[in-house]
């Protein structure tokens, strides 16, 4: 099968079946894999985990909970945040890993096709997370995996300029419990532990703060893979409006205007930040992604009319959720770090708890936590 099969083209719902078992995403390749009640599940486990990991004993009893599994991190392409992400995640639930992040470290370099490091790779591993530059190509391992004799899953830790799905899983953990905490709160945990607050009950994700807002996607829309994996998950939440702000050049692919078309999703499209500031209740802010140009050709493009900065405080609604999945350059001004409209530090602590709540999920072990958040954690 062609590596870089393109991600577009064929209909989520024909891809999807593949992925899943039993209903439930067990390889982790697309953002439609998931529906409101994944979303909300794994929102809701993710707050337990948080909750359950604050304490020593809790902490222990969540590294037994894959302490019998191993995780291999196959990043082929650079990382920081979503490698050690991934890393702390596997730490939270107690899966020894272990990582792959050069290609000249590995058997590819004697002609071993990258199919069949992936297919030894699966033999010694129970979960494999990757991070590649084709786009298609966690897809592409998915069903190789399904056709070994011994199947194991695999998590897309970004795939080209196609999809981030983890990412946009924080990301939408991040807006819901931005629009659900009385404002400026980031939650109840603290770095030390569980305040009272978080043994309350872990409350429910099931209403739809989305409906009747705008939330907005600025600057290089076209290449940015965690902007399309979000967009599929907020065509899940009615009544949400997108807005995409881009330089022409680099505006939201076709196949997702199409895609949100078709589910009623109301969408704009806009070519300057500073006009449309007032009216966004989140704004997902990205920078330029020129590692893809192939002959400079973005250098041109004037980015201060896809930045944040201070004098747009002024314009923000009193509830703006601002998002960024890092890194960032100077598309959002450091002078607004200290905002409560910031949230982009927030999605790098959420993603740690979202992704160690995935990988329970696909493992299983959710009622477990389930189970022990419930005995112990609640009033
Ligand atoms: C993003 C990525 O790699 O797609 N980063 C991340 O995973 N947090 C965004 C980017 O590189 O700009």
């Amino acid at each position: 099968m062609d590596k870089a099969t393109p991600a577009g083209g064929r209909e989520s719902a024909e891809r999807v079946p593949a992925l899943n078992r039993n209903d439930k995403p067990f390889h982790v390749v697309l953002a439609q894999q998931f529906d409101r009640q994944a979303i909300e599940e794994l929102c809701q486990l993710a707050d337990m985990i948080r909750a359950i990991g604050g304490s020593r004993q809790g902490t222990q009893f969540l590294r037994t909970m894959l302490s019998h599994r191993r995780a291999m991190l196959y990043f082929i392409q650079p990382s920081t945040r979503t490698f050690l992400s991934f890393t702390a995640a596997c730490q939270v639930i107690g899966m020894p890993y272990n990582e792959v992040r050069d290609r000249s470290t590995s058997s590819e370099v004697k002609g071993e096709s990258e199919d069949d490091t992936i297919r030894v790779l699966s033999q010694y591993f129970d979960l494999i997370i990757m991070r590649h530059p084709a786009e298609g190509f966690a897809e592409h391992v998915a069903h190789m995996l399904n056709e070994m004799p011994r199947t194991i899953p695999v998590i897309n830790g970004g795939s080209g300029k196609d999809q981030h799905p983890t990412q946009a899983l924080l990301d939408i953990y991040t807006l819901l419990r931005a629009f659900r905490e009385p404002f400026g709160s980031s939650g109840a945990e603290t770095p030390h532990g569980s305040t009272p607050s978080a043994r309350a009950v872990a409350p429910r994700y099931t209403q739809n703060p989305f409906a009747g807002k705008t939330i907005a996607f600025v600057g290089d829309l076209k290449r940015g893979r965690t902007v399309r994996s979000l967009t599929y998950l907020l065509c899940r939440y009615p009544g949400v409006r997108l807005l995409f702000v881009a330089p022409p050049e680099l505006q939201i692919g076709e196949d997702i205007l199409e895609y949100m078309s078709h589910r009623g999703i109301e969408t704009q499209l806009g070519d300057d930040l500073r006009a449309h500031v007032g009216e966004c209740d989140g704004i997902y802010m990205t920078r330029l992604q020129d590692e893809w140009d192939v002959a400079g050709e973005s250098k041109a493009i004037d980015y201060d009319r896809y930045s944040l900065t201070r004098d747009m405080a002024k314009d923000f609604k009193p509830n703006l959720a601002i998002l960024h999945p890092l890194p960032r350059r100077h598309e959002v001004d450091q002078s607004l770090d200290s905002l409560p409209h910031a949230k982009y530090w927030d999605q790098v602590h959420n993603g740690m708890w979202m992704r160690a709540a995935l990988i329970a999920s696909i493992f299983n072990v959710d009622v477990a936590i389930r189970d022990h958040y419930h005995a112990y954690y609640t009033f």
